[in-house]
C-alpha cells in the first residue's frame, strides 16, 4: 500500500471560552481517525487553531478590560491541559490572528477579486451612535413585531419563533449601550456566489457523491428556490457579505481602509495558516506541500457549520486557484444525560477538566465516544449509566480481563516466556488476525461504533476460549504445564491483536501494553505477525481501573455557585448572551421566614448570620473602588451598570440592583467598597465582575431604600478593607 499524505483539521473553536465536552468529542473523533491513518503508515498533518476574530470576541474583550489580542492569548494559554489530557495528537495549534492568516486571507481575497467575484454594494444597517459602531444582528434587541414580546434579538423571537430582520423590531435598542440605533449606509464587500460559475462549481462539488448523503441533501436545498421569512421567494445562492466596518477585531481588507473581513471569511483560512506555520517550523515548504500530487485534505466539523464548509469555503479555495477539500466530515451534537444540546452558549453538562481532575481515565471517554460514533451526522448522548456499563463490562470486563487472566501465569510459572501455540489456539488467533481488513475499513469510513463492537465480539471469543480451557485449573493439575503455557500464550497473542485494533481509540493504554509486552509501537501491519514462542514479556501491571460510581456522582454534582458563574462566563459564545436567564440584582433582599415582622432581635429585619472565623472573613477580598462611570441598564428597572476602578489598571464592570435609590449621576466620582474576589457572573446584560456593598432593610416594602457604602475621605482605589 502506498503512503498517503493527509491534511486533517477540526473546526477552529471560538477563542472566547474554554473547551466544552462538545469540542472534546470532535477532537476525539478526528484524533481516532488520524491515529488510525498513522498506524496504517500514512503521513498525516493534523492541525487546529483558535478562531480569534469577530465582534463578539471584541466585545467580550472590552468587557474584560483587555485588548482582543490579550483576551484570545489568555484563552489559548488554557488549551493544553485539555488536548494533552485527552490524548489529542494535533501537530500544531495556531491562531487565526497570526501573521500567516492575515497574509493568506488577504491573498485569497485578492485572487477572488482578480477572478471577478468580488463586488461592493451599499447596504443600510443599524448603527449605535453611542458606541460608534454598526451593530451585528445579535446585538440589536427590541419588541417582536409578530407577538409583541419585549427584549427579543434582532434575528428571531424566542417566544413565538418568528424570524425577521432587525429593522422589523419595534422600539429597537442596542444591547451594547441601550441607545436607539439609527439606520446608516455602509459599503459592503460581497463574494458573488450567485455567479453562474460558482453555482455550477458548487452544484458539482456538493453533489458528486463525496459528502455524507444527509449532508448533500441538506446542502441541495440551497440551490433551489426558497421561501424567505417574509414570504417572498429567492432563487438559489445569494451573494455572501464578507465585510464588516471598523471597529472590528479582524483582518483589514486590502485597499479598503476601515473595512475588515467578516470572521467567517478568514476563519477557515486558519486551517491553511496553521499548516503553513507547522511546515515552516519544520523547515518544509508550504506551497510545495499543497501542490504535492495526491495530497488529501479533510475537515471534521459539527452540523451547525455545514454551509460555511461545503459552500463558501470550497468556492473560496477553488476560485482563488487553490486545492479544495477532499471531504468534509460532519458529526452531530453531543448531549449529556439526555440534556439539551450544549449549544455555543452552554456546554456546562460535563466539564472536561473536572473529569480529568477527578482522576477519571481519559481513555474511558475516548472508548465510550468511539462506541457511539458513526459516519452519519447524528446526535449522540453521553449517558452516565451507559458510560459505566460500557467501560466496566466491555472495555475492562472483556478486553483488559484477557491480559489479567493470563499474564500472571506466564510471569510466575514460565519466567515471562511465551510458549508454543497448538492448533485450537492457532485457529482462534487466525480468526482474530483475519478481521484486520474489516476493522481497518470500519475505521477508514469512521464507523467507530461498529469497529468497537467487532473488537468486543472478538474479545468474547477469546474469553470463551479461556473459559473452556480454565487456566486456573490447569495451573493446579500435574503435568499440564505445557498446556497452561499454550493457553496463556494464546491469550497474550490475542490480547496483542485486540490492542492493535483498539489502539486508535486507546493510545495511552496501547503504549502501556507495548511496554509490558516489550515490543515496538504497534501498527495495523503487525496484525499479520505473532510474538511467537520464546518471546519474553514483562511483569503485568494492572492496565485499567473500573469506573467508580462515586466518580460519576462527583462529576455531575451541581457545581458550587461560584463555579457555576465561572462556567457560564467560559461558555459565552459569539452569538452572544442569548440563553442567559435574567438575574436579579445583587441586592435583591431575601425575606426571612415569617416575613415583614420588625421583631426586636432582628436588626434590619433579619437574624444575625451564624458566627464565622477570621479566616472565613479573610477569604472575602473587599476593596475600595472609584465609581468611574455609572449608567442605567436599558431593559432593567432594578440595575445600574457601574464601571469601577480598583487600582488594577483596567476597570471592572459591575451590575448592582440599586436603581430604585440612585440616579447614575449621583454616584459617578464617588468611592465605595466592593467584593473584589467574587467569581464573575454572567447576567442578561453582560458580565458582572464583583459586587458593590450596600445596606438595606430585609423588608424592602416596609422600609425601602438601599444605601451604597462610601468610605471616609482619603481612601484610595485598591486599598483593602479589613
Ligand atoms: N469558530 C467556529 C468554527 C470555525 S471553523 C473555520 C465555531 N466554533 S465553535 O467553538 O462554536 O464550535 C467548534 C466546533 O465544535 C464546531 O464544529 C461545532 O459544531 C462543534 N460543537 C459545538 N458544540 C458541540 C456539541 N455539543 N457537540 C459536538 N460538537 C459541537 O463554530
Ligand atoms: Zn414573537
Amino acid at each position: 500500500m502506498s503512503q498517503r499524505r493527509l491534511f486533517v483539521t477540526t473546526a477552529l473553536p471560538y477563542a472566547n471560552g474554554n473547551f466544552h465536552i462538545g469540542h472534546i468529542m470532535e477532537y476525539i473523533q478526528a484524533d481516532i481517525w488520524v491515529r488510525f491513518q498513522r498506524m496504517q503508515g500514512h503521513a498525516v498533518n493534523f492541525v487546529g487553531a483558535d478562531d480569534a476574530h469577530g465582534a463578539p470576541i471584541m466585545i467580550a474583550a472590552e468587557k474584560a478590560g483587555k485588548t482582543p489580542q490579550q483576551f484570545v492569548a489568555d484563552i489559548a494559554a488554557g488549551r493544553k491541559p485539555y488536548l494533552d489530557g485527552f490524548h489529542i495528537s494535533f501537530d500544531n495549534w495556531h491562531s487565526t490572528d497570526a501573521p500567516e492568516n492575515h497574509e493568506l486571507a488577504r491573498q485569497i481575497y485578492r485572487d477572488l477579486k482578480m477572478a471577478g467575484l468580488i463586488s461592493t454594494r451599499t447596504i443600510e444597517q443599524f448603527f449605535d451612535a453611542a458606541k460608534n459602531m454598526f451593530l451585528p444582528d445579535r446585538y440589536i434587541k427590541g419588541t417582536c413585531p409578530k407577538c409583541g414580546t419585549k427584549d427579543q434579538y434582532g434575528d428571531n423571537c424566542e417566544n413565538c419563533g418568528a424570524v425577521y430582520a432587525p429593522t422589523d423590531l419595534i422600539n429597537p435598542y442596542s444591547a451594547l449601550s441601550g441607545a436607539t440605533p439609527v439606520l446608516k449606509n455602509s459599503e459592503h464587500f460581497f463574494f458573488q456566489l450567485s455567479d453562474q460559475r460558482c453555482v455550477d462549481f458548487l452544484e458539482n462539488w456538493t453533489q458528486d457523491g463525496k459528502l455524507q448523503p444527509e449532508v448533500a441533501n441538506k446542502v441541495k436545498e440551497w440551490f433551489s428556490v426558497r421561501t424567505n421569512p417574509d414570504g417572498s421567494q429567492s432563487e438559489g445562492l445569494g451573494d455572501w457579505d464578507i465585510s464588516r466596518d471598523a471597529p472590528y477585531f479582524g483582518i483589514e481588507i486590502p485597499d479598503a481602509p476601515g473595512k475588515y473581513f467578516y470572521v467567517w471569511l478568514d476563519a477557515p483560512v486558519g486551517y491553511l495558516a496553521s499548516l503553513k506555520n507547522l511546515l515552516e517550523k519544520r523547515g518544509e515548504d508550504y506551497d510545495a506541500y499543497m501542490a504535492s500530487p495526491g495530497l488529501e485534505q479533510y475537515h471534521f466539523i459539527g452540523k451547525d457549520i455545514v454551509t460555511f464548509h461545503t459552500l463558501f469555503w470550497p468556492a473560496m479555495l477553488h476560485f482563488s486557484g487553490r486545492k479544495t477539500p477532499d471531504n468534509v466530515f460532519v458529526h452531530g451534537f453531543l448531549t449529556v444525560n439526555n440534556g439539551e444540546k450544549m449549544s455555543k452558549s452552554r456546554g456546562t453538562g460535563l466539564d472536561p477538566l473536572k473529569y480529568l481532575s477527578l482522576g477519571m481515565n481519559p481513555e474511558w471517554l475516548r472508548y465510550y465516544l468511539a462506541a457511539k460514533l458513526n459516519a452519519r451526522n447524528e446526535d449522540i448522548d453521553f449517558n452516565a449509566d451507559d458510560f459505566m456499563a460500557r467501560v466496566n463490562s466491555d472495555l475492562v470486563g472483556k478486553y483488559i480481563n484477557i491480559a489479567s487472566r493470563a499474564a500472571g501465569f506466564i510471569a510466575k510459572r514460565f519466567a515471562g516466556k511465551l510458549g508454543e501455540v497448538s492448533a485450537d489456539g492457532d485457529a482462534l488467533l487466525s480468526v482474530l488476525a483475519d478481521q484486520k481488513d474489516n476493522v481497518t475499513s470500519l475505521y477508514e469510513f469512521r464507523e467507530f461504533a461498529k469497529a468497537s463492537r467487532e473488537v468486543m465480539l472478538l474479545a468474547d471469543r477469546v474469553n470463551a476460549y479461556v473459559d473452556q480451557n480454565k487456566p486456573w485449573e490447569l495451573a493446579k493439575k500435574e503435568g499440564m504445564d505445557a498446556r497452561l503455557q499454550d493457553v496463556c500464550t494464546v491469550c497474550i497473542e490475542a490480547f496483542r491483536l485486540l490492542t492493535i485494533y483498539l489502539k486508535p481509540v486507546l493510545p495511552g493504554l496501547a503504549a502501556q501494553v507495548e511496554g509490558f509486552l516489550k515490543i515496538a509501537p504497534l501498527g495495523f501491519a503487525d496484525a499479520g505477525a505473532r510474538l511467537g514462542g520464546g518471546h519474553l514479556i514483562g511483569d503485568y501491571q494492572h492496565l485499567m481501573q473500573r469506573v467508580d460510581i462515586k466518580q460519576l456522582d462527583a462529576l455531575f454534582e451541581p457545581p458550587a455557585q461560584a463555579e457555576q458563574a465561572q462556567t457560564a462566563i467560559e461558555s459565552i459564545a459569539p452569538g452572544g448572551e442569548k440563553k442567559s436567564t435574567p438575574t436579579v440584582g445583587a441586592h435583591a433582599s431575601s425575606l426571612p421566614p415569617g416575613g415583614a415582622g420588625l421583631a426586636l432581635g432582628r436588626p434590619g429585619g433579619e437574624e444575625m448570620a451564624p458566627t464565622i472565623s477570621i479566616d472565613d472573613f479573610s477569604k472575602i477580598d473587599l476593596r475600595i473602588a472609584l465609581i468611574v462611570n455609572c449608567e442605567a441598564v436599558e431593559g432593567s428597572t432594578k440595575l445600574l451598570r457601574l464601571t469601577l476602578d480598583v487600582g488594577e489598571g483596567t476597570n471592572r464592570n459591575v451590575f448592582s440592583g440599586i436603581a430604585s435609590s440612585y440616579k447614575p449621576a449621583d454616584l459617578i466620582g464617588k468611592h465605595t467598597v466592593m467584593v473584589a474576589n467574587l467569581a464573575p457572573r454572567k447576567m442578561k446584560f453582560g458580565i458582572s465582575e464583583g459586587m458593590v456593598l450596600a445596606a438595606s432593610h430585609a423588608d424592602d416594602k416596609a422600609q425601602p431604600g438601599i444605601y451604597v457604602l462610601e468610605p471616609v475621605a482619603g481612601a484610595l482605589p485598591g486599598m483593602r478593607v479589613r
